[in-house]
């Protein structure tokens, strides 16, 4: 079917505001809210694997470092996440008892799809997490985990990203339960923040009023970092990509803790600085990253929710997302980045839908 941008002036506009339906479309197929459970489609055994090894490339990469810490935290299980292209040619040592998952919206990536048949020649159980379901990874992997993003045109990743992610965080809970590291009342509790998730989501999508008054900002910047910490660390790296895709700005994601090892060389009055950390565990310490920053001139912007809002360092200007569960904030935290790299790129005159140089799918190397 044709697909249509509707009343909007681009794919990717689009499809950043589809991301409340396509999260909730995907979510349908893993979560019983009834029975307030997790499930893999048709099944799956968490019990019968000891680690995952994850391989994606590009932003289906990111999806999977926030899958890995979930799957850690969450279900005790040890999780690596490589780039594919790397992942296939340095002769990986892989434990039996391995389950591969290729991230793919395509399923037909090269590197990906070299490196999940890597996987399944060395005999390790193999499962892809796709958007297309008649694609070759979909047919070839032992288990198929749909994400139902729909089309998804914009050459730059948004809907399947925030659908892979609800996959991953969807399949660690149900690991979680099979593995008996948390009981009924705890997976039902989980469950229930998931389906907050595209509801929420919607919410998030209102931070574009305040992302549009920043976007001339950033748009004349040379350099922009990106700073996170746990689960928004990978964000940061995703928030960095999308602006380099489509803005032609350079941009870095950073782990926050990394600031002093590096990038804090690059702080100045010209180089903004955006930091997502929403109120969790790591939020006191992005605070005196934040305030290194800002000693030194650096302008932060700071994407958080209410609470972090009011302890945010003086002289960050704040972006305010709704308040959610740690468990979903990626997902809540994601549309704020993908539409300041719009926002700039549309300031820019960037060919938003077809950045220069990319391919919406990469099927040679
Ligand atoms: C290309 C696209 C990216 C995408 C990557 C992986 O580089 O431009 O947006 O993240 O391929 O694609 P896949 O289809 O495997 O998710």
């Amino acid at each position: 079917a044709l697909v249509e941008k509707g009343n909007y002036r681009h794919f990717m506009e689009k499809e950043i505001h589809d991301q409340p339906d396509s999260c909730r479309n995907t979510l349908s197929a893993y979560l019983d809210p009834i029975a307030g459970k997790a499930h893999a489609p048709g099944g799956f055994d968490f019990t019968a694997i000891d680690r995952i090894q994850i391989v994606a490339c590009g932003t289906a990469s990111y999806a999977g470092q926030i899958g890995r810490y979930l799957f850690e935290r969450l279900a005790g299980l040890p999780v690596d996440v490589e780039i594919a292209s790397e992942f296939r040619y340095r002769d990986p040592a892989v434990a039996k008892g391995t389950l591969a998952v290729a991230v793919s919206q395509s399923g037909e990536t090269a590197d990906t799809l070299a490196a999940l048949r890597w996987c399944k020649d060395k005999g390790l159980t193999t499962a892809a997490i796709v958007n297309a379901h008649q694609s070759t990874m979909a047919r070839e992997a032992d288990v198929m985990w749909p994400t139902h993003a729909g089309p998804e045109i914009g050459v730059a990743s948004t809907k399947a990203f925030t659908a892979q992610v609800s996959v991953l965080t969807a399949l660690a809970v149900a690991a979680a339960a099979q593995r008996g590291r948390i009981d009924a009342a705890q997976e039902a509790a989980l469950v229930a923040h998931l389906l907050e998730a595209p509801r929420l989501l919607a919410e998030s999508l209102h931070v574009e009023d305040a992302i549009h008054a920043i976007a001339p900002e950033i748009a004349k910047a040379r350099d922009v970092l990106y700073l996170g910490r746990g689960p928004m660390y990978p964000l940061a790296l995703e928030g960095a990509l999308k602006l380099k895709e489509i803005s032609y700005i350079h941009a870095e994601g950073y782990a926050a803790g990394e600031l002093k090892h590096g990038p804090i060389a690059l702080v100045d009055e010209q180089t903004p600085v955006i930091v997502i950390a929403p109120t969790d565990d790591f939020f006191e310490k992005t605070v005196s990253n934040m305030s290194e920053v800002i000693a030194r001139g650096g302008r932060v912007i700071l994407i958080t929710d209410a609470q972090g809002a009011a302890h945010a360092p003086e002289g960050a200007r704040v972006i305010t997302a709704p308040t959610c569960d740690p468990v979903i904030a990626p997902l809540v935290m994601a549309a704020s980045i993908q539409l300041l790299a719009y926002h700039v790129a549309v300031i820019k005159g960037a060919d938003v839908d077809q950045p220069r140089n990319l391919a919406k799918s990469v099927t040679v190397e």
